[in-house]
């Protein structure tokens, strides 16, 4: 836990503030902080902007840089991914899957993203997976927040994976998670939820189900998930993940569905990058783009996120674990370019998600852990057109990250000319 002034920081809502952080709580923030003692570590952001770290609430580390073993997937589809996935298993070791995850986790960290809830997949009797995720949890526990699920990513009934899951709790998983279109049958699917609900009432716990992602309209376990929330009352505890059915249902029944899941309170998460490159592949034109309906969940109440989920692995070759990529993608997909749209998207990689994982003092408010991330750019909007640099990456108070400043030198008839690529260069600022 350490101590630090971050002067000049530029606020997501706009306008300029100290931050000042004592023993790893912010203490106070305010326009301007005089008093500290002499050789109290300081930080001067000169106004750029300052945001609480970026939550990545929808990842899979255990399968993450695992690209290209045993093989590429050609197809690129999610199906050849789970099968792919499926030969690279009998293959895998713990302490190969900590490796890879622990770089992960340094790329996540030089990126600002600070709590990540991970799926593990828990279909092997082995809990192999599980194990080396723990153990990547319990190391990385000084700078990440970690969230894990236990994942049936074969199917809870399809793979008979009930024993495997209460026994990944039982060694410390976290959450309760679910496929239920992957199940043999729609009746198989909606018995998987009302299942796996009753083990997260029973145990007091988080549900983050993998849920409808399809482009078959008639997948609808979101309805069953939200039915089941609201019988066995967990209400804001209860998060649908992907979604992307809701792409292609019938407008009637969404405006059916809506209520129902706002009833539920019911999170979502999004998945941009992921959606927008698995999705609509049976298509030919016109294709689908297969996100699930965002402005509209949004308008209807409901806490959204958008997740990274994969990177590098055997569906998606792509990624760095950035969440402004991910924010990016999210807002051009679901057409967000309204100014309050994008302030969304934004809030989608960082407040929603620490919502949705319940997180304990997230943000930039005095009594809240002393977090933060410093970006090159000056505003929400910068931030999401550039994915700039993050200057420092700050946990309890201490700089764990630092990068430069990118600054682009012209020569221009013999003139030279600096730009760093944010709004400070427009004449009307
Ligand atoms: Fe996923």
């Amino acid at each position: 836990m350490s101590d630090l002034l971050v002067k000049n920081a530029g606020l997501v809502g706009g306008g300029i503030s100290d931050i000042l952080i004592k023993n790893g709580v912010i203490a106070d923030v305010g326009p301007k902080i005089y008093g500290v003692a002499i050789g109290f570590p300081v930080i001067d952001a000169t106004g750029y902007l300052v945001t609480a770290p970026f939550v990545d609430s929808h990842f899979h580390l255990d399968a993450t840089l695992s690209y290209g073993l045993p093989r590429v997937n050609q197809s690129g589809t999610l199906l050849e991914g789970i099968k792919l996935w499926g030969e690279l298993k009998p293959h895998l070791t713990v302490d190969a899957l900590v490796e890879r995850a622990l770089t992960l986790c340094r790329w996540s960290i030089a990126r600002g993203t600070l709590a990540i809830r991970s799926h593990v997949d828990i279909s092997h009797p082995n809990l192999l997976a599980a194990e080396a995720m723990l153990e990547v949890k319990r190391q990385m526990a000084p700078y990440i927040d970690f969230q894990l699920v236990a994942f049936p990513q074969d199917g809870l009934l399809r793979a008979d994976s009930m024993d495997n899951l209460m026994r990944a709790l039982d060694l410390g998983v976290d959450v309760i998670g679910g496929i239920p279109h992957f199940e043999r049958t729609m009746e198989d699917g909606a018995r998987s939820v009302v299942m796996l609900c009753e083990v997260a009432a029973d145990r007091g716990l988080l549900v983050d189900m993998h849920c409808d992602e399809s482009d078959d309209p008639m997948s609808r376990h979101v309805e069953s998930l939200a039915r089941e929330t609201t019988r066995l009352g967990m209400q804001g505890r209860v998060t649908g993940s992907h979604l992307t059915s809701m792409h292609s249902m019938d407008n009637y029944y969404v405006s059916k569905l809506l209520p129902l899941m706002r009833e539920a309170e019911l999170s979502v998460i999004a998945n941009p990058l992921i959606n927008i490159t698995l999705q609509g592949r049976h298509d030919t034109y016109p294709k689908r783009r297969g996100m699930t309906r965002v402005p509209e969940q949004i308008a209807a109440g409901l806490t959204v996120a958008f997740g990274h989920d994969c990177v590098m692995d055997p569906w998606y070759p792509l990624g760095s674990h950035d969440m402004l990529e991910v924010a990016s993608m999210g807002l051009h997909v679901a057409q967000m370019t309204g100014i309050e749209q994008m302030h969304h998207c934004f809030d989608a990689v960082t407040h929603n998600p620490a919502k949705i994982l319940h997180l304990p003092d997230y943000g930039l408010h005095k009594g809240c852990n002393g977090d933060l991330v410093i970006l090159q750019a000056n505003d929400v909007v910068d931030a999401l057109r550039l994915k700039p640099a993050r200057l420092a990456v700050v946990r309890r108070g201490k700089v764990i990250s630092t990068t430069p400043a990118v600054k682009y030198d012209l020569t221009l008839d013999g003139q030279q000319v600096q730009t760093d690529l944010t709004s400070t260069d427009l004449v009307w600022r």
